[in-house]
C-alpha cells in the first residue's frame, strides 16, 4: 500500500473514493442523505454514498485511537470493494493530537490479515492512500514535518504487522533455530550485529535453568542477541523477550483447551524483534539490545520436573513446582546475561507471563512491573502516545515471601494463589542486580499479546502488543 501526501486541496486530488471521519458532532450529520440513511456516527459506523464516491465512518470523539480505530474499519470495509485508491484529509497534525500518525497506523494495522496457511489468498485491489497536506479548515501545513509523520507512522505500523505474523506462525514452522534465523535475516537487512548461542555455548554461559526448559523438545533451544549500536547514543537500553516458541505447560501439563493458542508464547521474543527493526529504520540515536530466550516447552523422558533444582546462570536455585511456570526459568537466565553483558541504562523485559496478569487486568492491558515510579510513568505516557493500554502492579514484601522454598534458594511458584502476575515479577526482580533495581521494568503482555476476538484495529490472531509503545519511549529518551 502506497500512502503518499498531497499539497492540493482534498477536491483538486485525483483518487477513486474520499473517506470522510465523520463525528457525531458534524453538521453534515443534521440534514440530506447522511440523515435520511440514519447515519450517527457512533464509533466505527459506516456509510458508504456511491452517488458521491465517498465512505463516511463515524468516530466517537476527537480522540487519536477513536481515528486509528476507525481508519482500520475503512479499509476493512473497503476490501469488499474494487476501488484502487482513496483520499481524504490529513486532520490535524498541527495540534499534535497524533491524529495523522493515527491514520496512517490504522490503515497499515486494520490491512493486515494472517493468511500464510490459506490455500486461497484474499486479493486487494487499493493500492494508492493520497492524504491531502490541508487541514480540515483548509490550513496548509509544512510538508516536511508531515512527510516525517509519515514515515515514523509507517515505519511502527509495518514492524508491528511484522511482530504479528510471527506471532502467529505456527510452532511446527516457528521454532527456536527458525526464530535465530529470522533474527540473522532481520539483522542482515538492517545492519545489526546479531549474535546466536546453541545448547553448547548455553552451557558454557551456564544457563542451565533456560536449557532445562527446553531439554524435552526435539528443537534445540537458542539465545538470540541482537545490537543496534548508533555512534553516540543517548543511551544502552536492554530489551529481553520470552521466546517460548510453544508453551505445554511441560509435565505440569496444560489442560486441552487452555493449551491452543500457546504459540503466542513467544509474543515477547517476537516484539522485540518489532521494535529492533523499527529502532534500525528510524535510526534512533540509542544503542538497543534485543535479547530473546527461544525455548520448546514439552513433555518427554527428559523433560525437567516438578521437584527438579534448577541453577541459574548467577548461581541461584531454583525448586521447581509447576512446570508451566517456565517463562521465568527462561528469563532468569536471560536476565543474568543481559546485566552481565550489557551495561544498560534501562532493562526491559516483555513476556506473555502469566494468566493472572489476564485475571488481573482483562485482555487488552500490558501489566507494567518494576521499582522505578519514574519509568512506569512515563512508560504509561508512551502507552497513551500509541494507543496501547497499561496497568502498574505494585510489588509489596508480603506477596514476595510466598516465593520461599523449604530446599531451594527460591520456589517457582508461588505458594498461594492470588497475585500471581506479581509474584511471577518479582521471582524475575530476585535476578536483577541492586544497582540495576531501579532501571528494570517487567511487561506481563499475556493479556493484549493475542487477541482471540478482534478489537479495535486488531484482527483475531497476534497484535504485536509492545512495540508501538516502546518505539515511542525510545525516539522520547533525551
Ligand atoms: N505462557 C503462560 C502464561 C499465559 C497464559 C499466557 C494464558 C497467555 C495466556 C505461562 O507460561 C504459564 O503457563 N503460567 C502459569 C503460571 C502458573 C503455573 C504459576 C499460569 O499463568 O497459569
Ligand atoms: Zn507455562
Ligand atoms: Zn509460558
Amino acid at each position: 500500500m502506497n500512502i503518499t501526501i498531497n499539497d492540493k486541496h482534498l477536491y483538486d486530488i485525483n483518487a477513486e473514493l474520499t473517506v470522510v471521519f465523520a463525528l457525531n458532532t458534524d453538521e453534515l450529520l443534521h440534514e440530506g442523505v447522511l440523515s435520511e440513511l440514519g447515519f450517527k456516527a457512533t464509533q466505527d459506523e459506516t456509510c458508504y454514498i456511491s452517488e458521491f464516491k465517498t465512505l463516511y465512518v463515524g468516530v466517537e470523539a476527537n480522540e487519536h485511537d477513536l481515528f486509528r480505530s476507525a481508519a482500520a474499519t475503512a479499509i476493512r470495509t473497503l476490501s469488499a470493494f474494487n476501488y484502487k485508491s482513496l483520499k481524504l484529509s490529513q486532520y490535524d497534525v498541527n495540534d499534535e493530537k497524533g491524529i495523522f500518525t493515527a491514520l496512517i497506523e490504522g490503515f497499515i494495522l486494520g490491512s493486515y490479515k494472517f493468511e500464510a496457511y490459506k490455500s486461497k489468498k484474499s486479493e486487494s485491489t487499493l493500492t494508492d492512500i493520497l492524504f491531502s497536506s490541508r487541514t480540515l479548515e483548509d490550513e496548509a501545513s509544512d510538508i516536511s514535518v508531515i512527510e516525517e509523520t509519515l514515515i515514523k507512522a509507517q515505519v511502527l505500523a509495518i514492524a508491528t504487522n511484522y511482530t504479528r505474523e510471527l506471532v502467529n506462525t505456527t510452532p511446527e514452522d516457528l521454532f527456536p533455530l527458525k526464530l535465530a534465523h529470522i533474527a540473522q535475516d532481520l539483522s542482515k537487512e538492517n545492519d545489526l550485529d546479531c549474535k546466536v548461542l546453541n545448547e553448547i555455548e548455553l552451557k558454557n554461559e551456564n544457563m542451565n535453568a533456560m536449557l532445562d526448559v527446553g531439554r524435552a523438545s526435539r528443537h534445540e533451544s537458542q539465545l538470540i542477541h541482537l545490537s543496534y549500536k548508533p555512534k553516540e547514543p543517548r543511551a544502552v537500553v536492554s530489551l529481553i523477550g520470552k521466546g517460548l516458541t510453544y508453551d505445554s505447560g511441560g509435565l505440569s501439563l496444560k489442560p486441552a483447551a487452555s493449551m491452543v493458542s500457546m504459540k503466542l508464547d513467544k509474543s515477547g521474543g517476537c516484539a522485540v524483534l518489532g521494535i529492533m527493526k523499527a529502532v534500525s529504520e528510524l535510526k534512533l540515536p540509542v544503542e538497543v539490545h534485543g535479547i530473546i530466550g527461544a525455548v520448546e516447552n514439552m513433555i518427554g523422558g527428559d523433560a525437567y520436573k516438578p521437584d527438579d533444582v534448577l541453577t541459574a546462570k548467577n548461581g541461584k536455585t531454583i525448586e521447581v513446582r509447576n512446570t508451566d511456570a517456565e517463562g521465568r526459568l527462561v528469563l532468569a537466565d536471560c536476565l543474568c546475561y543481559a546485566q552481565e553483558k550489557v551495561e544498560a541504562d534501562y532493562i526491559f523485559d516483555f513476556a506473555t507471563l502469566t494468566g493472572a496478569c489476564l485475571v488481573a487486568l482483562g485482555n487488552y492491558t500490558t501489566g507494567l512491573m518494576g521499582h522505578s515510579t519514574k519509568l512506569k510513568h512515563s512508560m504509561s505516557r508512551s502507552a497513551n502516545n500509541t494507543g496501547e493500554l497499561v496497568g502498574a502492579l505494585p510489588f509489596n514484601r508480603y506477596l514476595k515471601k510466598q516465593l520461599k522454598s523449604e530446599i531451594a534458594d527460591i520456589s517457582n511458584v508461588s505458594n498461594k494463589p492470588y497475585g500471581g502476575a506479581i509474584t511471577a515479577a518479582q521471582f524475575l526482580d530476585s535476578f536483577i542486580t541492586d544497582e540495576n533495581k531501579q532501571k528494570w521494568m517487567h511487561f506481563d503482555i499475556a493479556g493484549p499479546a493475542y487477541v482471540e476476538s478482534a478489537w479495535g484495529y486488531n484482527p483475531y490472531g497476534g497484535s504485536g502488543a509492545g512495540v508501538r509503545m516502546t518505539v515511542d519511549w525510545l525516539s522520547n529518551i533525551k
